[in-house]
């Protein structure tokens, strides 16, 4: 099993990629780890610890509470429109008794990378700011990872917060600037390949119907928190009865890299602009010497990727 840290603004797709982790027989989730971005770091937190009791898994698996906003920027944004008031699209979870544990989320992930030195696969989902305290904290962390397996940015197609950036890494620039800086070993999971990867409505009715009695309740949270989602996608984007699973995707990459097609270039995040800022700028000439090399995924079978998916909702292998 690989061992896995999940950091997360637990939103629907953050939720549906959490699932997937904690289901999946190849994963051990050693940790998760919540930050501010799609809603409040509060809500994240709550959002993940009911998420756990809904899989069966209270008090199993420790959930350190992270950063409340970005490094230096003080805008803020949440992203209601496309995660709900609640960021799992209104749907309700059931109330866990499970504590944070006292350790902030940099505290937590500096002190897994010594624990386990080379064989943890850190995965980002959401603004890189606990990653890049934790890089402040102890800058030796850097080459402490098994992998690092981000989701955000995007390359050759257009951003979804401004023209040419993505969420996860506007909303903290700063943040996903010095984790580029850092020299880690990055695989970078962005819209490239997440736009590539959709759920349809007709794979959901399917799930709701054959899934097994012991992930009913799972399927009928993905039922209740994606339909906000649907309705966001068919409006912002023109996808009618289908939305891009983009966190679930960089715990699928993460698990098995086969899924994409990568290419090493390098690359820097850019943090001046109001509408550039978080862009990633790559350095595609003959002789790059711009930036950092980082793997960027830019071609996914996305097909197999949400196959994959379904077959763990739909198997009886217990949680
Ligand atoms: C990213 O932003 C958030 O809305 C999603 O959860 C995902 O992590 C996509 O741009
Ligand atoms: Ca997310």
């Amino acid at each position: 099993k690989q061992r896995m840290i999940l950091d997360a603004d637990t939103g629907i797709d953050d939720a549906i990629a959490l699932l997937y982790a904690l289901l999946s027989p190849e994963i051990q989730v050693e940790g998760i780890t919540t930050c501010f971005g799609n809603i409040d770091v509060e809500q994240a937190t709550d959002n993940t610890l009911r998420l756990l009791k809904l899989a069966g898994l209270e008090n199993d698996i420790p959930v350190a509470k992270g950063a409340a906003h970005p490094l230096v920027r003080t805008d803020v944004r949440f992203s209601e429109h496309v995660h709900g008031h609640n960021g799992i699209g209104g749907a309700e979870l059931p109330a866990s008794n499970q504590q944070v544990i006292r350790q902030s989320a940099a505290e937590y992930i500096v002190e897994m990378a010594h624990k386990y030195p080379g064989e943890i696969t850190l995965v980002t989902l959401a603004r890189m700011t606990n990653l890049a305290l934790a890089l402040e904290l102890d800058p030796g962390i850097a080459g402490m990872f098994k992998q690092v397996v981000v989701m955000g940015g995007s390359v050759l197609v257009p951003g979804n917060v401004s023209p040419v950036a993505e969420a996860n890494f506007a909303g903290d620039a700063e943040a996903a600037a010095a984790v580029f800086q850092s020299g880690m070993p990055l695989t970078i999971v962005g819209l490239d390949v997440t736009l590539q990867t959709l759920l349809t409505r007709h794979q959901l009715g399917y799930l709701l119907e054959h899934a097994p009695a012991a992930k009913q309740p799972m399927v009928a949270f993905l039922r209740d928190s994606l339909e906000h989602y649907f309705r966001f996608y068919q409006e912002a984007n023109h996808l009618i009865g289908a939305c891009p699973m983009h966190d679930l995707l960089a715990v699928l990459v993460a698990e098995n890299p086969s899924l994409v097609t990568t290419q090493n270039l390098h690359a820097f995040i850019a943090t001046e602009g109001e509408q550039v800022a978080g862009m990633v700028v790559t350095d595609r000439r003959a002789k790059p010497h711009v930036g950092r090399p980082v793997d960027f995924c830019l071609g996914v079978d996305g097909e197999r990727a949400i196959s994959r998916m379904m077959a763990l909702f739909l198997s009886e292998y217990p949680v």
